[in-house]
């Protein structure tokens, strides 16, 4: 008797085809939304709770036109307050005055403009803004979504009291899942449970940190002397330090949403922002009125030589290499071998800071070129070092390229 084949191939071919699927399905299903760090807007950090359907409308109108879109920003995301109650069977029901023509018309202008649509909502009973959480609802609010046409969830910790966070946040994620739309996961637990020891396969993103406020730095200490009761850029920035091997493609880690353009940093402190949210692979997630910023700040968040950093498809976190006193150096590998660079200088003084080779992974010996990345020029070829002057509270980002 002749082998058992289907279309003339060996049943063993086929069966091991059939297994290999099977993994990779069974590994993606979370992880294959946002293979790069998502990018959008979000209304939280300028806006509060004043959301309406016209604000969405009109930023959804001005990302598509203003560069933003071109530059990859993607979700609009609807943070806490456009939820008002449960209907008479557990449905969750939009603020009616302030989205009189309901999410699924809201979602389907998003979409339009060729973006995509992203709400909040809570693990707890009560979002953080005492709005009705999704504690208990979780496939029901996750089926509302997915017929809403709603793309990315941003779920956040509020009101759940002893809850285990790692069963909380899987349940609303399976129930995402459950639905078959694709919907990025966003895990707001603000890292009190370590949420990058099991957050991978089950959110997009999490939260590592408290909230963003929009200033350089608070040491406004803890009444224990522990740092720090409010956090402003700096405070969060080193709470990544370490966290770099739990990044990559589907899972990052999340320093919050950014603050740039909202008014409490100078040009060159939003500057070394959003160069150090590109380099640590953040979501790069928008929270300024996008519809009316300067020049400055538009020109800022939508340098493509430093979104390419942050997108790049190797899906690796950067992280500091060399510490001296104020005077920092942090690297990002991409995926082409080359070497995304940051000089920092969080102290009140211009000065030298100074890259070598085997800081970043290279041979002193070797020749490589040096590209700005803010100033968009070549710098020429360098041998085992580069130095630069970094003003006070300032970044130069550079790119290596052996
Ligand atoms: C928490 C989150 C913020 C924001 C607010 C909304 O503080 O961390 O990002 O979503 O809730 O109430």
């Amino acid at each position: 008797m002749g082998k058992v084949t289907l279309e003339g191939k060996p049943l063993y071919l086929l069966l091991a085809a059939l297994l290999l699927a099977e993994g990779v399905a069974a590994q993606t299903p979370r992880q294959s939304l946002a293979q790069t760090p998502p990018m959008g807007w979000n209304s939280w950090n300028k806006f509060a709770c004043k959301v309406s359907e016209e604000l969405i409308k009109s930023v959804a109108d001005a990302i598509a036109v203003n560069g933003m879109k071109d530059a990859g920003y993607q979700f609009v995301v609807i943070d806490d307050c456009w939820q008002v109650s449960r209907d008479e069977n557990g449905f969750i029901v939009a603020d009616p005055q302030l989205f009189p023509s309901g999410m699924k018309a809201l979602a389907d202008y998003v979409h339009s403009k060729g973006l995509k649509f992203g709400l909040y909502s809570d693990a707890g009973s009560k979002t953080c803004a005492g709005r009705p959480g999704s504690q208990g609802h979780e496939y029901q609010d996750a089926l509302q979504y997915a017929r809403w046409g709603v793309d990315y969830l941003k779920y956040d910790w509020c009101s759940t009291e002893k809850r285990n966070a790692e069963e909380a946040y899987s349940t609303m994620s399976n129930a995402l899942l459950s639905t078959g739309r694709p919907i990025v996961f966003s895990i707001c637990e603000w890292g009190t449970a370590k949420p990058w020891l099991w957050g991978a396969g089950i959110g997009n993103l999490w939260r590592t940190t408290p909230d963003i406020n929009d200033v350089w730095s608070i040491h406004k200490k803890l009444p224990n002397g522990d740092c720090c009761e409010r956090l402003g850029f700096l405070e969060l920035l080193d709470m990544q330090v370490g966290l770099e091997s739990f990044a990559g493609p589907g899972h990052w880690n999340d320093p919050d949403m950014m603050e740039v353009g909202n008014g409490g940093m100078t040009i060159a402190e939003y500057r070394a922002h959003f160069s150090f949210w590109a380099l640590l692979a953040a979501p790069l997630i928008a929270g300024n009125d996008v519809r009316s910023m300067s020049p400055e700040i538009k020109e800022i968040l939508t340098n493509s030589e430093v979104i390419a950093v942050n997108q790049d498809k190797l899906g690796r976190q950067g992280h500091r290499v060399a510490k001296s006193g104020d005077l920092e150096v942090w690297s990002k590998g991409l995926s082409d071998g080359t070497r995304a660079v940051i000089l920092f200088n969080r102290g009140p003084l211009e000065s030298d800071v100074r890259v070598s080779w085997d800081q970043i992974g290279y041979p002193n010996h070797l020749a490589a070129k040096v590209r700005d990345l803010w100033s968009h020029r070549d710098l020429g070829s360098f041998t085992g070092t580069y130095s630069a002057k970094v003003p006070s509270h300032s970044v130069v980002m550079v790119k290596v390229v052996p």
